[in-house]
């Protein structure tokens, strides 16, 4: 529940968290990108601020304002996003993925804007970007790792093969199909999956989900058994 957040409760802790898209160059005028607001992922680093958190917020290109006492550092492709993650991740206690990130790139940026040929279609090669939050994960000196699944099918079974192909130590999967959250809405409802058990969390502002989250997570990374 909201009344479960506790100002202080991320005193002393280093979180970081990505956020928003990643575009992917294809020429000096075009980009391959999705639709991600970024809202879940700022609202996550304002609840992590406001926990007492020194929060780093690692962020592709969004319209959102930074949350107040919020470092961001602002990335445009995955790549960049990988690397700032990975010196950031460094020596930080909480890391949670949050960013829509694109899976492939273009295997070539062409130079020079591409001209339209008189062929009528053409096709791009794309290679696989790396995976961030799994690069978190396998640190010598892990923090604890939170992956986003989002599925618009099997919501459970994709959400726990990340948990364990990732080696994340939480997913928070949702549900992409329903048009209510998600993406670019307002609003979420989530099902919270760890290597033990499963717990949803039904339709509420990013805001406030944003809070409970944070004070679960709270207590689970300064609680003794961790
Ligand atoms: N993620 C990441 N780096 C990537 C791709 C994804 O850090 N290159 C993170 C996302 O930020 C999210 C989690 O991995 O926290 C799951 O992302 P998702 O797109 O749902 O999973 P994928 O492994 O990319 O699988 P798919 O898109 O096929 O469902
Ligand atoms: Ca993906």
């Amino acid at each position: 529940a909201a009344s479960l957040f506790v100002r202080g409760s991320l005193a002393g802790k280093k979180v970081v968290i990505t956020a928003g898209p990643t575009r992917e160059a294809i020429d000096p005028v075009r980009y391959l990108s999705n639709h991600s607001s970024g809202k879940m992922g700022y609202a996550l680093a304002e609840a992590a601020a406001e926990a007492g958190a020194t929060t780093i917020l690692i962020s592709g290109p969004t319209q959102l304002k930074t949350p107040a006492r919020v470092t961001r550092i602002d990335v445009i492709s995955a790549q960049d996003m990988y690397d700032a993650s990975l010196s950031a991740a460094e020596g930080c206690d909480l890391f949670i993925a949050a960013a829509a990130v694109a899976d492939y790139r273009p295997a070539q940026v062409a130079e020079q804007k591409l001209k339209k040929g008189s062929e009528d279609s053409i096709t791009l090669t794309l290679i696989k970007n790396p995976d961030i939050v799994a690069s978190v994960a396998a640190l010598p000196r892990r923090p604890f790792t939170v992956g986003f699944a989002a599925e618009s099918e099997n919501l459970l079974e994709y959400g726990r093969a990340k948990l364990v192909r990732k080696q994340l130590d939480l997913v928070i999967a949702n549900n992409i199909s329903d048009s209510e959250i998600g993406f670019n809405s307002d609003d979420n409802a989530v099902t919270l999956i760890d290597h033990g058990s499963t717990q949803e969390l039904n339709q509420r502002s990013k805001h406030q989900l944003a809070r409970e989250l944070i004070a679960l997570l709270a207590h689970k990374i300064t609680a003794p058994a961790h």
